[in-house]
């Protein structure tokens, strides 16, 4: 038996939800390990639709626990009201079904104000954030200076820990003209809200040990994809976490051997929402009809993702540095009715070809797509639940794909709804 972690390849809204709603109904365990809110998974059940930004997906279901590891940054006035969201969606959520790791830090509204208030300045790098306070909020960590899950159970400590961060984001405020921040009132803020969390806020790596102990199936939830990792992605056009499955291990507090098998989240095209490198960008008639029939508009922000060709070279380079295993391949539908498709194989740097992207950010702008074309086909993939169901053309476009990107497609996700699945590869391995 092997515990999945699942993670976005490309530049995030590869369709994870769905996937990881699926795997849920054979896990026990569904775990966060990075990012936060800035996350939107879009769960499609019975024609409803649930959006889910911080807690895992498998809380949707009943008898699974959904874990917030210690990789996770949670605002946690965001949490109660996702809670409360939810609960109005008829999913109850409570100690027995979440748990928020000790160690986890917080995002704070000092976080989303600093940075919207970078996004917005005219000086710097604007990154198109989703302005949650991500990165701040993980500079803080890195600073030691961030007010972690556990310091909620501790109020007499927790007055000096706020000052110690206001002082900080105090002189950066100032720096941008921005109104300093009462230290008291935040402190005041964080003690009413402290008993509504605490009841979630638990070690988490015990429990997870207890549950691998006891045999339990344990699912990695991952957010954003391998094009925004901190270390490997776009940079400095990426999230503030690193969005490899490696981070499963780090972010849960299971050691290096916690997954089994990484299963890579691959969309049939490329989107990419913020600023920043995108080779196979269509700023064209084709681009739009994607992004129409894909719904390419950011769950949490509501932004216009910007939409191109499926990108072979990047996936295959993405695939790697996250040692993926093998690939789910989801929104096939969306390129129905297409005369012909284009996949990238490789890049044209001034002259010299590349199958991989290179590292410089100058490099990566000055980068142009190598196509190969691939015959489109007329009928339609929606709801296909076997290879049988799919047009033939459509099945030679994802072996094509396949043979590029050098690993096997496991699944592929054919509509929004939950059981619209053709499955080759159990990724649990039943
Ligand atoms: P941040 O994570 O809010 O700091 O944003 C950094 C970059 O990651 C921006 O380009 C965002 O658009 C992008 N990003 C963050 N979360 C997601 C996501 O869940 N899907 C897609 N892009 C995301």
């Amino acid at each position: 038996m092997t515990d999945v972690a699942v993670i976005g390849v490309q530049w995030g809204d590869e369709g994870k939800g769905k996937i990881v709603d699926w795997l849920s109904a054979r896990a026990d365990v569904v775990v966060r390990f990075q990012g936060g809110h800035n996350a939107g998974h879009t769960l499609v059940i019975d024609g409803k639709v649930l959006k889910l930004s911080l807690l895992p997906s498998g809380v949707v279901r009943p008898g699974r626990l959904g874990v917030i590891g210690s990789g996770v940054v949670v605002d946690p006035f965001a949490l109660l009201a996702e809670i409360a969201r939810v609960e109005e969606e008829g999913v109850r959520i409570g100690p027995d079904n979440l748990v928020v790791a000790e160690n986890a830090s917080l995002i704070l509204p000092v976080h989303a104000e600093l940075d919207a208030m970078r996004e917005g300045a005219t000086t710097g790098v604007r990154i198109g954030t989703t302005k949650r306070g991500i990165g701040p909020a993980y500079e803080d960590r890195a600073g030691r200076r961030a007010i972690r899950a556990v310091d909620l159970l501790h109020a007499d400590s927790l007055a000096a820990k706020v000052e110690n961060l206001i002082v900080h984001h105090n002189a950066l405020r100032r720096g941008h003209g921005a109104a300093e921040v009462d230290a008291a009132a935040l402190t005041a803020k964080l003690k009413e809200v402290a008993p509504k969390i605490a009841p979630f806020v638990k070690p988490v790596w015990r429990i997870l040990d207890a549950a691998r102990k006891a045999g339990k199936r344990i699912l990695f939830e991952g957010a954003q994809g391998v094009l925004l990792d901190v270390d490997h992605g776009t940079y400095p056009y990426v999230t503030s976490s690193n969005t490899v499955a490696g981070q499963a291990a780090t972010g849960s507090g299971l050691g290096p051997r916690a997954v089994g098998y990484v299963l890579g989240i691959v969309k049939a095209y490329t989107t990419r929402v913020g600023e920043g490198p995108f080779p196979t960008e269509l700023n064209d008639a084709i681009g739009d009809r994607i992004g129409e029939r894909g719904r390419e508009f950011g769950t949490v922000t509501g932004r216009k993702r910007r939409c191109g060709w499926f990108d072979a070279a990047l996936v295959r380079q993405s695939l790697k540095i996250a040692g993926v295993d093998g690939v789910a391949l989801t929104k096939l539908d969306v390129l129905d009715g297409f005369d012909e498709l284009k996949v990238c194989v490789g890049y044209d740097v001034g002259g010299a070809r590349y199958d991989y992207l290179p590292a410089g950010l100058d490099a990566q702008r000055a980068v142009r797509p190598v196509y190969e074309t691939i015959e489109g086909w007329k009928g339609s993939t929606v709801g296909a639940r076997s290879w049988a169901e799919l047009p033939a053309e459509a099945v030679k476009y994802v072996r094509r794909i396949e043979e590029l990107i050098e690993r096997p497609v496991a699944l592929v996700s054919t509509s929004p709804e939950r059981d619209d699945v053709i499955l080759m590869k159990d990724p649990f391995g039943v």
